[in-house]
Parts: C-alpha cells; structure tokens; sequence
C-alpha cells in the first residue's frame, strides 16, 4: 500500500543531495508496503525575476517502478545544484500502489495544484467524493493531468488559496478548508511554495506519524497526557513497550526556534533509523511546523481544544528491519519464529506455575467469560491464524466460536449482540476490511479486542482492550511469523479463560508444556530447509499445487496455499480432506502435485483414508507427517518428517515447511519474494 515519507531540516544544514538521499531511503524503508511508482518534491533553484506569486519553486521527480529509479531521474534535472546547501527546508517523498489510474509517472504522488507547483500534496487512502470534488473544479477551470482520486486535493487547494479572503491566510487554515470537503480516508501532507520550509500534515483514516530529533531537551507546553492505549500495555512489555506514553513528554508544540529536524512517515520504519522519539497523529489532527516549531490542533477546533499527544521511545532497532544475511525479508522472518513466538509468550506464560496472564485483557476478563460467544474476524493470514485456533478456543473456552472472513462479515450485515466478544486479527493493525468491521462491532455494541503485531496501529488505538503478538517487524508481503505469533497469541487466550476450569486442567499442563519446547522444535523444523529446497526443485516448473488435510490442519493447507499463489504466482488451494470425494478427487492424477498433512492426532485415519484415494488414482502426494511413521512412509512420494508436539498446537510447525516451500518456489521461479506483483502489505483501502 502506498507509502509517506517526508523531511524537514530547520536551522540544520544540508545539501540538497543529502536531503534527497534522506527521501529516497525512507521510501525505500517503505518498499515492503507494496508499491509501483514513487516520487519526491524539494525546493528548486529560486527564480532571480519574482513572478505573480513569489520566487521559490518546487521540483517534482516522478517514476514508475522502483524507488532506486528516482537517482536516474534526479540526474536528468541539469537545473538542481546538488551541491546548494539548505539551511532550512522541506522535502516530501511518496510510493504509490494503484487504486485509481495505473502506476505511471504522472499518476504518481506527490500530485500539484498546477503547472508551476504552487501546492504539492502526498496522499495515503482514497477520497470517495474526488468524482464531484472534480466536475466542480473543472468547471471552475482546473486543469486535471492524472486518473488518481489524490489530484483534487492540491487542486482544491490551490482553489481555495485563490479565493482567500485576504494574504494573511495560514497554510494550516487552507489545508483545514480542503479536508473539511474531503470525504473517505486520508493521510496528507502538503508542501507550497507559498509557505515555503512549513508543513502541514493531517490524517483521517490512515495512519501518520512524526519523528523528531533535536540536540536539546524538547521545549514543550507541558500540558497533562490524553492517551488511550494503556490497554496494551501488559505484565513485563510495561517495562519496554512501545506504546507506554512518556508523561515528561506530553505535548502539544515541539520547538523554540533552535535546530531541529523532523520526520513524517506513513510508519515507523521509515523514522527509526533517524530518531526514536515520535508521535502519532489522531484522526482529524492536523500538524504544522513553522518557524522549525511543531504543533498540533483538531480540525474545527474551539479555542482551548488543543489536543495533547505523547511523545513516545520507539524500542524497535534498525537492526530488526533490516534483511541481515538472509536473501530475502521473508526468508529472514521464516528463521526468526523460533525467537518471535518467545517474545509472544514472554512474560505471559510463567512455565513454572503454569499459569497465562494477557496483561492487555485480565481488566475484561470476567465479561469475556460471560459472553454468549467468540466472534474472530480477520483477513488472508490473520484469518486463518482464526481458522487455525477455531477448535482449541472452542474446547478451552467452552463458548461459541464463530471464524469470520472481514469481508465477508460486512457484507452480510451480521448480527452482533452486547453479549459477544469480537477478536480483530491483523498483524498490520490498518487492513480497512477488519477495521470497519471493528466499527461495526463497536457499533453494536461488543467488547472488542484487538490481536496485532503493529503497535499505535488503529486497531491497536480503537478496540476496547488487547494483546501485541510482538513477533517484530513484518517486511515480507507474506505474512509468515506473525501468522505462528497470533496462534499462540489466541491459544494462550484459551488458556487464560480456562485456568479455574478443573476438567481441562491435565488438558492446559500439556499444551503449555507445549508452548515450552515449542522454539526448539521449530529449530527443528527449520533444519529441513535443504530437503524442503530439493523438493522444490521438482515441483517449480508444475502449474498447480493442492494442499490438503483436515482437523488441526486445514488452515494449514489454506494459509500454504495462500503462500504458494501469492509469491510463486502457481494455481494453489487448499482442500479439506473430508471433501475430496465431494469434488477435488477429480483434479487428481499423476501430474497433480499434492501436499498432504497427516499428522498422529484424532484425524489420522480419517487422513489415510484420503491418502488411499490419491494413491488409487496415481497421485504422487508429499506428505508431512509425524517422525517414524513407516505406514506413511511405505505409501509417500516424499516425506517431510516433523517433530510431534500437542495436536493444537502441531499446525505450528506444519505450516513452516509450506512457507519454505513457497518461498523456494518463488526464487526458483525467478519472482521477488518480498514484493509480489499487484500485492501490499497493508491493505489500507476496502
Ligand atoms: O495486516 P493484516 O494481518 O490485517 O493483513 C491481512 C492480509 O492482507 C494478509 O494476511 C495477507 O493475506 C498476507 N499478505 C498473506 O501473506
């Protein structure tokens, strides 16, 4: 999805090359989002004869494709001096991932008000009037160039700067006149040649936030902290949690005139490299830097009304997003889950009172266990991290448990009651689908309870309480360790709502023994990685791929399947075994590549049975199953062998050889595992 990123040096000189450089890299820092095009604005050279308006210009530099190719288009401007040092100035820098208008230089942000770049705008979201908001400036003479939604917004600006009342207008006071006409979801941040080295930036909808770095104290107004997300905060993540808002840093203006460089972004990994301290934006906020000083007000405010927002201290390191030796984010993520799923039980689970306490839920606890039943909605992986934990929350919690696609679930207008408890699973915490059906929830009044992996993200901000899965920063577009860290997120929920349950007590002591050997059988797992290598070597030149299995397994033959088609672009489904007879058996042949799961657990002769079927019409299946199991073995093409472990939490380690698989598949196929073609990581809009 597309991505923002935007610099300001006040009173801290910089050449323009550098000041380009710093842009490039935060976009590229954003590549994982998903993207086609890019494109940056700084200052150009200023005009010696002042026109009209003024004498300051702003040059845009567009391309479609990857950021680097922007070092390409930079060198074609001969007019830029490289070397012309700025002591104060603004640059903003933008990927776009098409929703309107295929990926193209002049469809790419940042989007102009006209051919002389009086207001440049960034955009995150879509703007569901920009039809109206068009014919309406078109026939007031505004020349459109591109097919975005995004091209209204500068040109309603410039709109509105034309029919000002008198020159003292702010910049603040135009931008908040266009977004009270904009409808849908935005985060914006604007640059004018008229207000040269301000900023104004605001978001509805999509997520903003702000770094600064400054050599002294930060000056602040010193007014008490208004923060909502203490919810998340939980038993030994308190110490170093992301989200815990620093009460020496509440604020509402940052800045006294001395040097100061500030950082916009769409997300924090664009920032962390220059500064740990950031805010984030509020719906309806709008921030502006002038003079080098940051403040913060709500649209339409009252006098009074201004709102206070925490600096907070990121904890993540570079280090974390960065590909280390690995070849790929994905690939580099797949080895991290025998640490990310630690950082998910720590502090959580105590393996020596075998006990599980969610610090994010144990306020909600005794509503939770009053409800009338479990809702868990999601979307691809977060939903089948539902999929997967569908009968082990059933069986733990001894409630009704429904598994819902978000889509699927708006769509169908479900009925939600006060009594029920919805879950929001979303590693990014921003996917439009979950978070409207978040509001809807909320609409009807449920406790909501949010399960993600992006702190500060809106569905960390708008549930009514939560747990951080912590598996750290997902690069990759496919989602591999945040998956296995939202099933034990939700298995030690089950947990956690058992634990005065007498007759599941034998039950809770082995599946939390279970959680104890868990990284060392991932290890496990991880050492098959050459096998799994060879195997794709065989199959990357097939068309299809069926995944199947059932019970524990079915989310994983869905979530492997979801992996194979998203990074190797290979037909893949993943079938239930029971319903092989009932239509799938057709595929079946002796070309058909097929992946079964069958695992020593309550489904194992129900799987062999299906087993028996493929061999009979000469299937060649690769089966993933249990360590020595010769029956299996006699009757595999190949076999991946896993360690054993508690049947709910097998499909743990069952889905990691798929997720090697696909990410062996999709090198071999030459395609680029970390950004597959017309995918996002974050998919922000509807
Ligand atoms: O950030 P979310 O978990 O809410 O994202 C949901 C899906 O878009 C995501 O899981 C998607 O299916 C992945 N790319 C799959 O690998």
């Amino acid at each position: 999805m597309c991505g923002i990123f935007a610099y300001l040096n006040y009173r801290v000189p910089r050449t323009r090359k550098e000041i380009f450089e710093t842009l490039v890299k935060g976009l590229l820092r954003l590549e994982y989002r998903g993207y086609d095009s890019a494109g940056i604005a700084v200052d150009g050279p200023r005009k010696t004869a002042t026109d009209n308006n003024n004498n300051n210009t702003i040059c845009l530099i567009k391309t479609k494709g990857k950021v680097k190719n922007l070092d390409e288009e930079l060198c074609k401007k001969d007019s830029l001096d490289l070397d012309e040092e700025l002591n104060t100035h603004f640059g903003i820098a933008h990927t776009r991932w098409a929703t309107h208008g295929e990926p193209s230089p002049v469809n790419s942000h940042p989007h102009r008000s006209d051919k002389t770049n009086e207001f440049v705008v960034v955009h995150n979201g879509i703007i569901t009037n920009y039809k109206e908001l068009k014919a309406y400036l078109i026939n007031k003479g505004y020349e459109f160039e591109s097919e975005t939604d995004t091209e209204v917004i500068p040109k309603l600006t410039k709109y509105v700067y034309d029919n000002r009342e008198n020159d003292s207008i702010t910049f603040s006071t135009v931008v908040e006149r266009v977004i009270q006409q904009l409808e849908g979801a935005f985060a914006l941040v604007f640059k004018s040649r008229h207000f040269p080295s301000e900023v104004v930036s605001t978001r509805r909808g999509s997520p903003l936030l702000i770094g600064v770095r400054c050599e002294q104290e930060l000056m602040t107004d010193n007014i008490p902290i208004q923060y909502n997300s203490a919810h998340f905060i939980e038993g030994v993540q308190e110490k170093n949690s992301h989200n815990r808002p620093d009460s020496s840093s509440a604020i509402n203006s940052v800045g006294d005139g001395r040097p100061v460089e500030y950082y916009f972004a769409s997300d924090a990994s664009a920032i962390i490299e220059h500064t740990n301290k950031v805010l984030y934006l509020e719906d309806n906020d709008v921030a502006v830097v002038t003079g080098g000083k940051l403040s913060i007000h709500r649209v339409n405010r009252e006098a009074g009304e201004d709102p206070v927002r925490a600096i907070q201290t990121l904890q993540m390191e570079l280090q974390q997003i960065m590909k280390g030796n690995f070849d790929a984010f994905m690939q580099k993520e797949i080895f991290e889950q025998p640490e990310s799923v630690v950082n998910t039980m720590r502090g959580r689970i105590c393996f020596d009172t075998s006990t599980v306490i969610l610090g994010g839920l144990k306020d909600h606890l005794k509503e939770i266990k009053r409800c009338r039943r479990l809702i868990v909605i999601g979307c691809g992986t977060s939903f089948h991290a539902a999929v997967a934990t569908r009968q082990v929350l059933e069986e733990l919690t001894e409630l009704s448990v429904m598994v819902e696609l978000a889509s699927d679930f708006l769509d169908r207008n479900t009925p939600v009651f006060r009594d029920d408890v919805c879950f929001f699973i979303s590693q990014s915490g921003e996917t439009a689908d979950t978070l409207m059906a978040l509001r809807y929830c909320k609409g009807q009044g449920a406790l909501t309870v949010g399960i993600t992996n992006t702190v500060g993200s809106s569905i960390c901000r708008e549930t009514d309480c939560g747990v951080h899965v912590n598996a750290g920063p997902e690069i990759g577009v496919a989602s591999t360790k945040a998956y296995t860290s939202q099933f034990v997120a939700l298995t030690m929920f089950g947990l956690m709502m058992s634990e005065d349950r007498l007759s599941l007590q034998q039950r809770r002591l082995e599946i939390i023994e279970g959680f104890r050997v868990l990284p060392e059988l991932i290890k496990k797992v991880l050492a098959l990685d050459m096998k799994i290598k060879a195997i794709a070597d065989e199959l990357y030149e097939q068309k299809s791929l069926l995944v199947m299995g059932r019970g524990f397994h079915y989310a994983t033959c869905l979530e492997g399947a979801l992996k194979i088609k998203e990074i190797t672009y290979m037909h893949s489904e993943g079938i239930l075994a029971g319903e092989l007879k009932h239509g799938p058996l057709a595929l079946i042949d002796k070309d058909m590549p097929v992946i079964m799961i069958i695992m020593r657990d309550a489904c194992y002769s129900k799987c062999q049975n299906a087993l028996q079927q493929v061999i009979a019409r000469s299937g060649r299946p690769i089966i993933l199953c249990c360590q020595d199991d010769p029956e299996i073995n006699q009757m595999a093409y190949h076999t991946i062998e896993l360690p054993h472990t508690v049947d709910c939490l097998q499909g743990i380690l069952s889905v990691i050889p798929l997720q090697l698989l696909s990410f062996h598949l999709a090198v071999l196929r030459g395609f680029d595992v970390d950004f597959p073609r017309n995918l996002a990581k974050s998919v922000t809009v509807e």
